[in-house]
């Protein structure tokens, strides 16, 4: 279902789903606490919004509150809800091969608050299901896991399990991976959530979901399996397109991906997708006043979020979007050619736009004069350089060289 538009189109689609949303401008909803943006700073009539779709969704100020792929929804916003329903289904079904209808999700605020819905989900799934207590769930990760899983553990009041990842190549370690298992469940452990990684924020590195997989069954311990693409989400599906790390595998019932990382969305643009059936289990049955509910962690949200994300994904269509994954991979690799040549230690896992040199490569005022991210700003032991959008190889061309001058090259 994912096309190109052209920016005519684009701009009539919202337009028209504004026209679909109440209008607050004409005063007749007396019931809801919400309003217009405040009309002595930000005004509706400016010419220029008629040609500017997502200003003009910000300043109607639509609240996406709860969940649209699911049951009932506040009918004042339907208009833009249908277009976050889109996103969903271009993500879940065009993006990650899910079956048609077959997933729920919504726009949240980021990569955080995703992983942080997703391991709530499982966890009130655990304990509904499975009568389990909550010192029998545990969260597995590995090392180099964003912390977005840590806030998760202490949020929920569940256990959390770090394995180990090789040194160079930042694979799990399976018999690490082994050996917790074995000793959290002869502590009385019995179920997991494991949370796999399409390119880690410092390594690009991407996990292989089978291993957690096939230990797991070894032991016949009781999982799910969510993936953070928070980074990663909207790249690696294009850059290795052989991948079977999303809906087409059996054991992945979920995912996270940031719209505000690769995409270059406005930041509160994080994406949540699971399985349908799986979402009631954060249905809070308090919120009464929201019509359908609300399954999502955060609340009030706005529209215009979710607006952003389905222009851009329009604005590329499918093969837009691939092209412009293979020019950010084509620097990457130039940067590689480089680094191999001036004899630099680095990691890099090949589909992905993240380097990341030893720390004992480059001197830490080098680092600091291009941007260079460390793993940790105490002791650091890796740089990382991302290749975005802005990133090109003449931005690259004068590190390089200062790299060299460092090594007397
Ligand atoms: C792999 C990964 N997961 C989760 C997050 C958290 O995303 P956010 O900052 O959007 O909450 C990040 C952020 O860098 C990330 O790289």
């Amino acid at each position: 279902m994912w096309k190109k538009l052209s920016k005519e189109a684009i701009r009539k689609r919202i337009f028209d789903s504004l026209n679909s949303n109440i209008d607050f401008y004409e005063g007749k909803i007396l019931g809801v606490p919400a309003s217009h943006l405040d009309g002595q700073v930000f005004y509706k009539d400016a010419s220029f919004l008629k040609d500017k779709p997502f200003l003009y969704t910000l300043v109607n100020n639509p609240n996406h509150i709860g969940c649209h792929t699911l049951g009932d929804s506040e009918a004042f916003f339907e208009g833009t809800q249908e277009l976050e329903r889109e996103v969903i289904s271009i993500c879940s079904e065009d993006i990650f091969k899910g079956k048609k209808h077959g997933y729920d999700g919504y726009v949240a605020s980021g990569g955080t608050e995703a992983n942080i819905q997703a391991i709530w989900i499982y966890r009130n799934y655990f304990k509904k299901e499975f009568k389990a207590k909550l010192s029998e769930i545990t969260i597995l990760c590995t090392r180099d896991n964003h912390y977005s899983m840590d806030k998760a553990s202490n949020l929920l009041n569940i256990g959390i399990q770090h394995i180990h990842t090789n040194h160079n190549d930042r694979s799990l370690d399976q018999d690490d991976l082994d050996k917790h298992i074995s000793r959290l469940m002869a502590e009385g452990k019995k179920y997991f959530i494991v949370v796999a990684n399409m390119m880690t924020t410092m390594f690009g590195s991407v996990d292989d979901v089978d291993q957690y997989a096939s230990i797991l069954k070894k032991h016949q311990a009781i999982y799910k399996i969510h993936i953070d693409g928070a980074y990663g989400g909207f790249f690696y599906p294009f850059s290795n397109q052989k991948t079977n790390m999303n809906f087409s595998h059996p054991e992945i019932t979920s995912v996270t991906l940031d719209a505000h990382k690769m995409v270059q969305a406005p930041y509160g643009t994080g994406i949540f997708m699971i399985e349908k059936g799986m979402m009631q289990y954060t249905f809070t049955e308090e919120a009464q006043y929201v019509k359908g509910l609300d399954a999502t962690l955060i609340g009030s949200r706005s529209g215009a979020n979710a607006v952003a994300v389905w222009m851009i994904l329009m604005t590329y269509g499918p093969h837009g979007w691939y092209e412009k994954i293979q020019l950010l991979l084509i620097r990457t690799n130039w940067l590689c050619d480089q680094l191999s040549t001036l004899g630099i230690a680095f990691y890099r896992n090949p589909y992905s736009n993240i380097v990341t040199i030893h720390g004992n490569q480059l001197s830490a005022g080098l680092a600091e004069k291009y941007g260079l991210v460390p793993d940790s700003h105490g002791t650091p032991s890796w740089y990382k350089v991302v290749v975005m959008e802005h990133v090109n190889v003449d931005n690259l061309e004068p590190f390089i060289e200062d790299l060299k001058q460092e090594k007397q090259l």
